[in-house]
């Protein structure tokens, strides 16, 4: 889908034209992927608009850039009032929020040194990314996710969507919505763009970060939900034919959300319907996410923007 523009741009710390958020060829980050960066949700409220944890996501994003030493000149709350300024500046929710800190236009050498470091902060609509209400058709990749000791699964960093690339480009290209990759030994690690979690006798397991999963704010949002209905939850590694004995798959993410898988390289998990478990969790995310339910955890920033419409399951 096009990206759908809107009128500003934050751009460290000033609201620029939506045109004139460009950069150079010859910046850094063009030709060695130096870029960390968020993406995040504000929904439709039955009273406004709020983001849905805020916070979470620019500390995550300051995480990302401290671990490959990118020196932020912004505060934690200095980012989140630039989310919400944007936001409220161009007057569109629901809307994506696409926060992104790179490497300039400076020296044209590997070393970041002489490149300066440039935010943005960038909001447009954007609806479902997995499409369709009985689950998605996926598969198991033949790319493996980033081995550790390579490139930091934990930095949410541009670099890392090459290989999310691959898994996502060979899976569409099969004829499958998305794909599920291996880490290197093998064990179940996340989607291209999604953690993945698994149901099996009423327990619900995901793996753990140190698969080579990205620490996704939805999957803790997930696990959180879980506990709260007095489910059991392991986060432990999982061999790749779990996903096909399991009764219940689904994938979470901000673009994602909580979506159901129907099958998995052809093989159908469960009864090939969203299970009761998986609907169970997406009700009490949608609901606390669009403003149906207590945002019992405090995971909403309202945003003084009325809603279009709310996005739901
Ligand atoms: C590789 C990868 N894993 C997991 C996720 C889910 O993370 P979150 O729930 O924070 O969006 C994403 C999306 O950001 C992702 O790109």
């Amino acid at each position: 889908m096009p990206i759908q523009t809107t009128s500003k741009i934050w751009h460290n710390g000033n609201l620029i034209p939506w045109e004139q958020a460009t950069i150079h060829v010859m910046s850094h980050v063009i030709h060695y992927g130096s870029s960390v960066f968020e993406g995040i949700r504000c929904y439709g409220q039955p009273q406004g608009s709020a983001v849905f944890r805020l916070p979470e996501h620019m500390q995550r994003l300051l995480d990302s850039a401290k671990i490959y030493r990118m020196e932020i000149p912004f505060a934690l709350e200095e980012l989140c009032a630039g989310v919400v300024d944007v936001i409220e500046t161009n007057g569109v929710t629901p809307c994506y929020i696409r926060p992104i800190v790179l490497r300039g236009y400076g020296e044209i050498g590997v070393s970041p040194k002489g490149s300066p470091i440039e935010v943005y902060i960038a909001n447009f609509p954007w609806g479902k990314y997995i499409a369709g209400h009985g689950g998605a058709d996926v598969c198991v990749s033949s790319w493996n996710r980033l081995a550790p000791n390579t490139m930091p699964s934990l930095a949410k960093a541009g670099s890392n969507y090459m290989n999310s690339q691959l898994i996502h480009m060979e899976a569409e290209i099969n004829g499958y919505q998305e794909g599920i990759a291996l880490d290197v030994n093998g064990l179940v690690s996340e989607g291209s763009g999604e953690n993945i979690f698994i149901v099996r006798n009423g327990v619900l397991y995901t793996p753990p970060l140190a698969n080579s999963a990205l620490s996704g704010i939805t999957r803790d949002s997930v696990l959180t939900i879980a506990r709260h209905l007095g489910l059991t939850v392991f986060e432990q590694s999982l061999p790749r034919e779990m996903l096909y004995i399991a009764d219940e798959v689904f994938f979470t993410g901000t673009a994602a959300e909580v979506s159901p898988i129907r099958s998995i390289d052809r093989i159908v998990i469960g009864d090939g319907k969203t299970g009761e478990i998986t609907r169970k969790i997406a009700d009490e995310f949608f609901g606390i996410a669009n403003g149906l339910k207590p945002d019992r955890f405090g995971w909403l920033t309202p945003v003084k923007v009325n809603a279009s419409e709310p996005v739901t399951a």
